[in-house]
């Protein structure tokens, strides 16, 4: 099944942490049961990918060496015997949360994160080290999501390239998801500029619900209402500048009736901002909150409390999350071919100069990409 694979590739190592990345030949990943060797056609670049290997992000820890990497779009190259489903050469989304088979909260972030259990740690370690920050990796054969490539590409005229953008877009889902946003209910996105908060706003937007956004850059601000509520009638997004003053931006929320829901996408570097608080407070009773980035939590806890608000801190999303997805872009919810995203893409080679291009190509509607076939 695997014999045109080459035995070795190119692929972006990490020595240990803080040393520099390296392009190195390495031996390609072999085919084992239970798991699929993909040929990366693509694969998604993290805003703050460089401080998770450098070390100064703090949060994150991998074991070393290893092949970086996160979620990629592929193409099927090795099929082990026991896939049902799969097709050598099918265009697949490969995600990078991988969980323990005999325990699923034995999870960890591909080449990213290697989770707080004991088992994410040995799973990482010793069976799925390597990222896909290469020209092929071998992933988990339940990580890989079929893609309907005729419907995508042909009738919706999605570039391969672009559909990378649905790793960012299904955070947001996850969080969404999990505290049961319904259409037509309001939730507060926050902060919204960023690259998960922004795809939120979108997620949301598609799953008919009204949309506040908030944040600091109120040009980001007004380029995301026009960007989210173009071309769909009935869609519609509200926008709050981050003030700094939590009692101005409780009332500027509460200008807009009742809110339903809140998804907090706060990064650390963020987390004594006020804006997550003013969100709490103007939560209707029982109003949800998605708890997906890392906010300083001294909420007014009186009306947490006092209002039966429910908070859910919330890891990423579940299989059955990606299967609806996928749906939802294939029954064509979200903005079409080019409308879709601006993608940065770059070769390998090119590592130093695309990791600093995703710091700063942020926000809705923009990826950043390696594409590692030559
Ligand atoms: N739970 C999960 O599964 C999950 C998954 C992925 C990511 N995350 C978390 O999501 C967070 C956001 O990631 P990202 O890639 O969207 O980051 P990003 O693109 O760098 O965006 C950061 C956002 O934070 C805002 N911000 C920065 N400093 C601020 C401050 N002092 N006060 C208020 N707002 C501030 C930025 O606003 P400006 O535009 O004004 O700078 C921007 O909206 C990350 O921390 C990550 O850990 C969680």
């Amino acid at each position: 099944m695997a014999s045109k694979i080459p035995t070795q590739q190119r692929a972006l190592v990490l020595q240990k942490f803080g040393s520099d990345i390296q392009l190195q030949h390495v031996p390609t990943p072999q085919l084992e049961l239970g798991t699929v060797i993909v040929r990366v056609s693509a694969t998604t670049i993290l805003s703050y990918q460089r401080g998770v290997y450098d070390g100064s992000r703090g949060l994150y820890g991998v074991p070393t060496p290893l092949v970086i990497g996160i979620s990629a779009i592929g193409r099927v190259a090795g099929l082990p015997a026991d896939a049902t489903l799969l097709e050598e050469g099918q265009l697949v989304y490969v995600d990078c949360v991988v969980r323990g088979r005999d325990d699923p909260s034995a999870l960890f972030l591909s080449a990213i994160h290697a989770g707080s259990k004991s088992g994410s740690k040995k799973l990482m370690a010793d069976v799925y080290r390597d990222g896909s920050f290469a020209e092929y990796m071998r992933a988990p054969l339940e990580n890989c999501i079929p893609l309907d490539e005729t419907r995508l590409c042909k009738t919706l005229g999605y570039p391969i390239h672009d559909l990378m953008y649905m790793s960012c877009l299904l955070v947001s889902f996850g969080g969404l998801r999990d505290i049961g946003l319904e259409p037509g209910e309001t939730v507060v996105v926050s902060p919204a500029t960023g690259n998960f908060g922004g795809a939120g706003v979108l997620v949301a937007v598609a799953m008919g619900a009204r949309v506040i956004a908030m944040g600091r850059n109120t040009t980001e601000l007004a380029r995301l209402k026009e960007l989210a509520e173009r071309g769909k009638p009935g869609a519609c997004v509200e926008t709050v500048p981050i003030s700094g003053d939590e009692e101005t931006d409780t009332a500027a929320l509460k200008a807009f009736g009742t809110i339903d829901a809140v998804l907090d996408l706060t990064p650390p570097i963020a987390s004594k901002s006020t804006h997550l608080k003013s969100a709490i407070s103007a939560l209707r009773h029982s109003g949800r909150v998605s708890l997906m980035g890392f906010p300083d939590l001294s909420a007014s806890m009186w009306h947490v409390v006092g209002s039966n608000i429910v908070m859910k801190g919330k890891l990423m999303y579940s299989r059955e999350d990606m299967l609806l997805f996928v749906k939802m872009l294939e029954r064509g919810l979200f903005p079409k071919a080019q409308e879709f995203v601006d993608t940065k893409a770059f070769a390998l080679e090119q590592w130093e100069e695309a990791l600093d291009v995703a710091a700063r190509h942020t926000g809705l509607g923009r990826q950043v990409i390696f594409v590692p076939e030559k």
